[in-house]
């Protein structure tokens, strides 16, 4: 029987839901496993496998065309890597506004096939059955109101939502996707007083991107957070190092060592085989660690004989 083997523990979505007004949650997107480790590494509460890997991985204009098996591909990688940090799957464009049925089944694959712990929708009063039925299956919901991406064109643009009379609407649909059973909210490009009215006036956490600093949470694109972006990010978004430019020197100096012939030194090159003393007559080969063809498992640990 499968057991887990990790001896962390993960953070659940009760818990999270139960930060209300306690610790601030920190949670960070992450579209693969390196970045996985990375994040869960340094303590990060929730990983949302955002659909933004639409603009951020696929260099794509919106995250409209991103798709459910895409989704699941890139939560399974992330999923791997993660032994503590809750991870969230984001559910893409058209995968559950069509009918709450659709919503859960969605919801039921990006759990089984990308190892999601909770999903996310965005969205409202519109989609609150859709979630009502999804946390009735079993899985936990995260809400996402405000500016809402897949509405992008609907919107507009990428554009800051609840100015003037249009706070209402949001506050609004915080509310019903809260009261429809999501243990969270994200709250992403609102007014800062909208967004503490809203945290104020629900029961569960909100988490802001671009909504000030009263949401009980915040979350931030990985490669914003790591200023990656060459010079663009959005005005929310704080660069907390300058990743970017240090991966184009890294990659500037590997170009001129290899053109210079400094790369690769003594160091990083193996033993050469002249010199090797032969293996004695009839010796035999070392005993196989693996049965080959043994039943396949791609967990099994194999020699890192490559490795430091
Ligand atoms: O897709 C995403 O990364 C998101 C965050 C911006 C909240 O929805």
């Amino acid at each position: 029987m499968y057991a887990p083997t990790s001896t962390h523990r993960k953070v659940t979505a009760p818990e999270l839901q139960a930060r209300k007004r306690g610790e601030k949650i920190a949670m960070v997107t992450a579209y693969d496993y390196t970045m996985a480790r990375l994040v869960d590494a340094a303590g990060v509460d929730m990983v949302l496998v955002g659909d933004s890997l639409g603009m951020v991985v696929q260099g794509l204009g919106t995250t409209i065309p991103v798709t459910l098996e895409e989704m699941a591909y890139h939560c399974r990688a992330v999923a791997r890597g993660l032994a503590r940090a809750h991870m969230v799957g984001d559910l893409p464009f058209m995968s559950y506004q069509v009918s709450p049925s659709q919503a859960v089944e969605s919801a039921g694959r990006l759990m089984k096939e990308g190892a999601c712990e909770s999903v996310k929708l965005e969205g409202g009063v519109e989609v609150a059955e859709h979630i009502q039925r999804i946390v009735r299956a079993g899985i936990p919901v995260v809400g996402h109101v405000g500016l809402t991406p897949q509405s992008v064109h609907a919107l507009g643009g990428f554009k800051v939502q609840g100015r003037g009379e249009a706070a209402a609407r949001v506050l609004e649909d915080a509310r019903a996707v809260a009261q429809a059973g999501a243990f969270a909210v994200v709250l992403e490009a609102i007014p800062p007083d909208l967004a503490a009215e809203i945290t104020a006036s629900l029961d569960v956490p909100t988490i802001g991107i671009g909504a000030g600093a009263a949401c009980d949470g915040q979350v931030l694109v990985c490669t914003d957070l790591l200023g990656m972006g060459l010079g663009r990010a959005p005005k929310f978004a704080k660069a907390f190092s300058n990743v970017g430019e240090i991966a184009v020197e890294s990659f500037a100096r590997f170009v001129a060592e290899v053109r210079e012939g400094a790369f690769p030194a003594v160091g990083n090159t193996y033993r050469p085989n002249v010199g090797a003393a032969p293996p004695p007559d009839g010796a035999r080969p070392p005993p196989e660690t693996h049965a080959p063809h043994a039943e396949l498992d791609f967990d099994a640990p194999l020699a890192l004989d490559l490795w430091h």
